[in-house]
């Protein structure tokens, strides 16, 4: 079987790059090793998919992306614009809304998006086999040639999408990794990001009857000079804390550094408690309502017995103390939950060795890297999935630049 472009994994950044690839000409092969092609675009934002963002600003990608090198991506997402996705969407009639920052979500579930990107392969005429396992690839005088359980396939060109190592319940390898490494390229050390994060078992013990509770913070890590911080919702859960807040941190956090948490960051505790003193005999507890949550107003005085009195019997020292505990928090994570719960895996291939232009390998012509398998890591918020289109819309172009102009 001989194909221009054989994409290893049908997730969100190759099938687009197959359905792009494809309607410029070029005889493509989708190859996944699952049943069901795109299971993370199908889990994805809830079941609706939050398909892009439109406050991600292409000049400044720094802003919403991480890893060793953020500008990489600035090309590639200028090329393909949140915009242009987005009109893409429209194109096909999927209905969609704002949720909020930016962040645009299907109206209705996010296999209106599945099935758009099956489309625009089928507009392509691209071949799709799944499931289908890669046993081998490798680089010939004419391309490459691939072993797979369904026969040898020979290539002009191959394109990695196999994406992260997060969920492997639904397919995630380390496949696109080995491959890099095969091929001489560096690959940036990965871990788990857009992560919830756990605490030690007996220490966590007071906070885990907040289970369920979810209130607006501010969390921060990092020292001074490099601190980042979100101002999103933290959710409590029974191992720890969980809400887009800690997701978002998590990317940041590192082990053993603290995280400081504003549990009120509208309002400023101290002030509201020393004035409560002067004119109130209720609890202290009661006195916290207006600011925090019940059950957590309730756990927080229980961690002090100078803080379980009346609000005019409290000393300005102790009520001092309480503020300062609610709007800086400082707790240190243990570890997170890991590749299973992880939505992205941060690190991965090393952009020195990819082009921004093309995210073809610069030492190995013909083999291409996109989507979440490169070391480019997004913020929650549709911000993973525009990489994903952006990168696998520039390796398209590429192709069909490269594979036209080959006899
Ligand atoms: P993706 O993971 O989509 O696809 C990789 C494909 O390769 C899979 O089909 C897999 O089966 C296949 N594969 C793996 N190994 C293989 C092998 N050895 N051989 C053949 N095939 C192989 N992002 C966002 O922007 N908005 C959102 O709403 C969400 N929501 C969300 C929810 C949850 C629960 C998760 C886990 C993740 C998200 N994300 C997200 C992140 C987003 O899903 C992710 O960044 C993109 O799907 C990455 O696209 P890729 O195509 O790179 O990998």
């Amino acid at each position: 079987m001989q194909f221009d472009v054989v994409v290893i994994g049908g997730g969100a950044a190759g099938l687009f790059c197959a359905g792009v690839a494809g309607q410029l000409g070029l005889k493509v092969l989708v190859v996944d090793h699952a049943a069901k092609v795109a299971e993370k675009i199908r889990i994805s934002g809830g079941g609706r998919c939050n398909f892009t963002n439109r406050d991600l600003d292409p000049r400044a990608p720094h802003k919403h992306f991480l890893g060793e090198n953020p500008q990489f991506c600035r090309s590639a997402l200028a090329r393909y614009t949140a915009q242009d996705f987005t009109a893409l969407v429209q194109k096909h009639g999927i209905p969609f809304h704002e949720k909020h920052k930016g962040q645009l979500f299907g109206d209705r579930s996010s296999e209106d998006f599945i099935r758009m990107l099956l489309a625009e392969c089928d507009a392509g005429r691209v071949e799709r086999w799944q499931p289908c396992r890669v046993e081998h690839v490798a680089a010939g005088a004419e391309g490459y040639q691939l072993a797979t359980d369904r026969g040898a396939v020979s290539a002009k060109a191959v394109v990695i999408a196999t994406g992260g190592l997060s969920i492997p319940q639904i397919g995630a390898s380390d496949f696109g990794f080995r491959i890099a490494r095969q091929f001489g390229l560096r690959v940036i050390p990965t871990r788990a990001a857009l992560v919830p994060l756990t605490f030690d078992g007996e220490r966590w013990a007071p906070f885990s009857q907040l289970a369920g509770l979810a209130l607006p913070v501010r969390i921060s890590t990092g020292a001074r000079k490099e601190e980042m911080s979100f101002d999103e919702d933290l959710l409590f859960t029974h191992r720890g804390l969980s809400g887009p807040a800690v997701l978002q941190i998590s990317s940041y956090w590192r082990e053993t550094q603290p995280l400081r948490v504003n549990l009120a960051p509208t309002h400023d505790v101290d002030d509201t408690l020393i004035a409560a003193k002067s004119r109130s005999r209720k609890l202290i507890a009661n006195e916290l309502l207006g600011v925090v949550p019940s059950r957590l107003a309730d756990a927080w005085v229980a961690q002090d017995a100078a803080w379980q009195r009346p609000v005019n019997e409290a000393s300005d020292k102790s009520l001092h103390q309480l503020a300062e505990r609610l709007s800086r928090w400082e707790l240190v994570p243990t570890g997170t939950e890991g590749y299973r719960k992880a939505e992205v895996t941060a690190g991965g291939v090393d952009t020195r060795d990819l082009s921004s232009q093309t995210m073809e390998a610069r030492q190995q012509p013909g083999l291409y890297f996109i989507g979440e398998v490169v070391d480019i890591t997004g913020w929650l918020g549709g911000y993973n999935f525009q990489w994903a289109w952006a990168s696998g819309y520039a390796c398209a172009q590429a192709l069909a630049a490269s594979l036209h102009r080959q006899p």
